[in-house]
């Protein structure tokens, strides 16, 4: 018999440094009312200094240790969710490890841009239903903003930096996480590209260098997700036999505010039903949905227990959706 999965905590954290809208038309040949027009995005979030997606996604795990009270050494699995870390190795998960202090930890690093925290759902769901751990702590975390061409006005007033994390535990009564689906399609791989500089043979002839920034097609992006996004979300409630007037609340991931109004409306999820914060923080990647989580339970907007329905989607292209169940201990 496989284990049921707790929600037992979650959080998130954004750097301090904001970045306006008019402090961007400062930069680049753009101006509040298209990006708060096309984008609904008045502000965001990003990383100075020292500050990493490391550093961002430590401060966001250990605000979940301790609202759950949790000793550092009995996580068994730190799952971290990185698609912009500051380094390829060590990964991000060994450093949040270390940070956090949980020597009992293996810790590895996941991959799926913007849908990094459903896909990192359902990795510790797997292992949890399987019985190979316990206490599995998940973390998304981007510093997007270090990769973003700040001289592109297509891309750079869209993203900010931000991390979420949870804490999953095998339950004694209820599964929080019982409907989850992922998709891949690496057919559409070019819609959305971060390239690694990586040409080095000493032999080789100096070639063009690559570019290191965010390349987006936007509009494409946009009705890819218009048009697979509802597919998804029919096929998990489909799953789990509920229609969308059974869900309390839909998060689907933060890149458009605009998009997430289509969204909403083609799949009949009034405005109340909706959590939203890409007004403050942008496009904040695999954050961006556990963040919208935290925030609509501390601003009172989501009343527990709930059932809710989050999807993501981001390069790859991946799409995550999750049905899942936010209880009264989250407060
Ligand atoms: N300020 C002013 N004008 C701008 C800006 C800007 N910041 N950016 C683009 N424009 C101009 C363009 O140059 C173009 O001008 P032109 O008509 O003279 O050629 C015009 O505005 C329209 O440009 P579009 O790109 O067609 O604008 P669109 O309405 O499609 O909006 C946007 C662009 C906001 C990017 C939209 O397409 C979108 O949100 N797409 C989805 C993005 C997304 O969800 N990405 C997921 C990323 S997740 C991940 O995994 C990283």
């Amino acid at each position: 018999m496989s284990n049921a999965v707790k929600i037992s905590a979650i959080d998130f954290c954004v750097p301090e440094t904001v970045v306006t809208n008019n402090d961007l038309a400062n930069i680049v040949d753009t101006n509040d009312e298209w990006i708060n027009q096309r984008t609904g995005i008045r502000e965001r979030r990003v990383v100075s200094g020292e500050e990493n997606a490391s550093i961002l996604g430590f401060k966001a795990a250990k605000k979940v240790l301790e609202k759950s009270a949790t000793n550092p050494l009995d996580i068994e699995l730190i799952i971290v969710a990185a698609s912009s870390p500051h380094k390829s190795y060590p990964s991000a998960a060994c450093e949040i490890q270390a940070a956090l202090g949980c020597k009992n930890a293996a810790a590895f690093d996941i991959k799926a841009a913007c849908s990094g925290f459903i896909y990192g759902l359902s990795i510790a769901k797997a292992y949890i239903s399987s019985g190979m751990y316990e206490k599995i702590l998940l973390v998304s975390t981007d510093a997007t903003s270090k990769f973003v061409d700040w001289t592109d006005r297509s891309t750079c007033v869209l993203f900010g930096d931000g991390a979420g994390a949870a804490l999953l535990e095998k339950s004694n009564s209820g599964n929080d996480v019982e409907f989850i689906n992922l998709v891949a399609d690496g057919d559409s791989k070019d819609l959305i590209i971060l390239d690694i500089p990586n040409e080095n043979c000493p032999l080789a002839e100096k070639n063009e260098q690559h570019s290191s920034h965010i390349m987006m097609q936007g509009r494409e992006v946009y009705k890819y997700v218009m048009q697979k996004i509802p597919l998804e979300v029919k096929k998990i409630l489909t799953q789990s036999g509920k229609t969308s007037a059974d869900i309390d609340y839909f998060i689907p991931h933060q890149a458009n505010l605009r998009m997430i109004e289509a969204l909403s409306e083609r799949l009949k999820f009034p405005e109340e039903k909706v959590i939203t914060n890409i007004q403050k923080y942008g496009n904040i990647s695999a954050a961006s949905i556990p963040s919208a989580i935290t925030e609509g339970i501390e601003g009172g907007k989501i009343k527990l227990p709930c059932d809710v329905l989050i999807c993501a989607f981001g390069a790859g292209m991946t799409i995550g959706t999750a049905i899942i169940t936010l209880r009264e201990y989250l407060k």
